[in-house]
């Protein structure tokens, strides 16, 4: 080959990896933040990376930018691997326009989302963007909408992951949204649908970009961020942690790893786990932590309705869904938030073949106005519709309380349960029995000697998990130190599980 042409194809590929220029990527070091490049060399495998389209140009002429084109036009595009399982993968650059989007930048985005769905793999999107590309009009705004629309195409069908290491605003947001997972990084990354100076405009509000889309508050106020992280190498390291948990789409199970940790070791500080009180809290974390392999929990949406926890772990090696009440928060009541943020996890869980565990220690939904005003009815019946939905094996272990609906409510054996099991500790009934009593010996009202007599009765008759046992509600009563065994049995057992639901367009959850 001709040297020229090849001193030709190297200097444009130098040209497409400075991206707008040296001194915007020192500027974009000094923010503390890295490059396109930078982020996607620390994501993949070291060396796998695939670019595609790195020549890329856009199209637009008006405003004086058919002078000013960057190959690749602010958008890295490609696939590579997260230990050794294929990725896609779009990291824009904020040094070329602001990483804003142009026509050009959404078929890029395009073509790797196209491809992704055609081999069944995930595709990650590290954002860094101004959002539309002003000078583009209309051409952007259709670009994000070819965007939008492949989201939903391929919501369930691969996981979608957004990174969000800078601005990410306006109609922007809604691609990330369609995402099974959004993540952040302090300080460095914000979200909003309208920004702080319409905000004053509109409602006198002050309020800094921050305070309105800040990582901290999509992960404590919102609940829009499942994770933050507090840099983007943690953020992208924690990415690839993450994505070792997933199924590559919908058609597969998910990845199972080497497990050292025995399928029936005993966790006999779990017999003590529960207070004697059944008022006094206790943290069902440590019950997660000593269960699953080798203590690894991937926990989602930690600060964002902590009445409720999610996340993924690993039992044999393989991946499990793990949805369990938290009575250190709000006694663990359900509340909207709690609701929706497991709801949809369950939702991911089922769409992506991950068997879930659910712990439960409920008392019931949590009462007030600000919960019926809030709509907990439409709310708390997403997180029973996504359980009744769910065919993926379901393995329930009630720890103490399971009153009333929410018993019902969470992976119950009446939504299909697989295998549900209650600690000797269980109370399964329709309400506490001080609650019950108060209800149903009203008359005694004024006696509290009868009431204590009555409240020791219904205890002793309800507060247990005999009741529901004698009907067939719980297989069986185990000690908590035998949790992990009985669980990773269950597994075991369930694992050529086949269940499926009527045909049908779709389902109508209550939105
Ligand atoms: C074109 C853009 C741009 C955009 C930034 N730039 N956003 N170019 N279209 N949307 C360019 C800037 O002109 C600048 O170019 C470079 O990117 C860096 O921007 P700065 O402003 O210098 O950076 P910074 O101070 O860090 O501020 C970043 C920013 C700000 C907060 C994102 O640039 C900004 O407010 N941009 C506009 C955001 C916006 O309103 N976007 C439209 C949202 S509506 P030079 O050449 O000077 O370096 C939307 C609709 C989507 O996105 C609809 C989907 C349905």
């Amino acid at each position: 080959m001709q040297q020229d042409i090849i001193q030709k194809l190297d200097e444009k590929r130098a040209a497409a990896r400075l991206g707008g220029g040296q001194t915007r990527i020192d500027k974009q070091h000094a923010k503390g933040k890295l490059t396109a490049r930078e982020r996607i060399e620390l994501f993949l495998d070291a060396g796998s990376f695939e670019e595609w389209d790195m020549f890329v140009e856009h199209r637009c002429v008006d405003f004086g930018m058919d002078s000013r084109k960057i190959p690749g036009d602010g958008v890295v595009t490609g696939y590579g691997t997260v230990c050794g399982r294929l990725v896609f993968v779009f990291s824009q650059d904020f040094t070329v326009f602001g990483g804003s989007l142009s026509m050009a930048h959404a078929e890029k985005i395009c073509k790797i989302m196209d491809h992704a769905m055609k081999v069944g793999a995930p595709v990650v999107g590290l954002n860094d963007s101004g959002g539309a590309r002003i000078q583009e009009g209309v051409d952007a705004l259709a670009g994000y909408a070819d965007v939008f629309q492949r989201n939903v195409l391929a919501s369930g069908v691969i996981p979608q992951i957004s990174m969000i290491m800078g601005p990410c605003a306006g109609g922007a947001v809604y691609s990330p949204a369609m995402t099974d997972f959004i993540f952040m990084v302090k300080d460095s990354s914000y979200m909003f649908v309208t920004g702080p100076d319409v905000v004053r405009t509109v409602t006198h509000e002050e309020v800094t970009a921050e305070d309105l889309g800040g990582a901290l508050t999509h992960s404590r106020k919102s609940g829009v961020a499942d994770l933050v992280f507090d840099n983007g190498v943690e953020g992208l390291l924690m990415l690839r942690r993450f994505i070792n948990f997933l199924p590559s789409n919908n058609r597969e199970k998910p990845p199972t790893w080497p497990c050292n940790d025995p399928a029936d070791r005993r966790e006999k500080s779990l017999d003590t786990l529960i207070p004697t009180e059944p008022n006094i809290p206790y943290d069902m974390k440590e019950l997660i932590y000593k269960v699953v392999d080798e203590g690894d929990f991937f926990e989602l949406q930690p600060e964002y309705a902590a009445n409720i926890v999610i996340g993924l772990a690993r039992m044999q090696g393989a991946t499990v869904g793990i949805v369990a009440n938290q009575p250190m928060v709000l006694a663990g009541c359900l509340d909207i938030a709690s609701s929706r943020k497991a709801a949809r996890f369950v939702r991911f869980c089922d769409a992506f073949n991950i068997p879930i565990i659910t712990f439960v220690d409920v008392p019931g939904f949590l009462p007030g106005t600000a919960q019926e005003y809030g709509g907990i009815i439409k709310h708390g019946a997403k997180l029973l519709y996504a359980f009744a939905e769910a065919t993926v094996p379901k393995i329930t272990i009630i720890t103490r309380k399971a009153y009333g609906g929410a018993y019902d409510v969470m992976s119950s054996k009446h939504l299909r349960g697989d295998v549900n099991l209650a600690w000797p500790t269980a109370e399964i009934a329709v309400m506490g029995p001080k609650g019950a009593v108060e209800i149903i010996f009203r008359k005694d009202a004024g006696d509290p000697d009868s009431l204590r007599k009555r409240t020791r009765e219904y205890a002793e008759r309800f507060a247990n998990p005999f009741v529901a046992g004698s009907r067939g509600f719980i297989d069986d009563v185990i000690m908590p130190s035998h949790t992990r065994k009985r669980i990773c049995r269950s597994l075991a057992m369930l694992k050529d599980k086949k269940l499926e639901n009527p045909w049908r367009k779709h389902g109508n959850i209550p939105l």
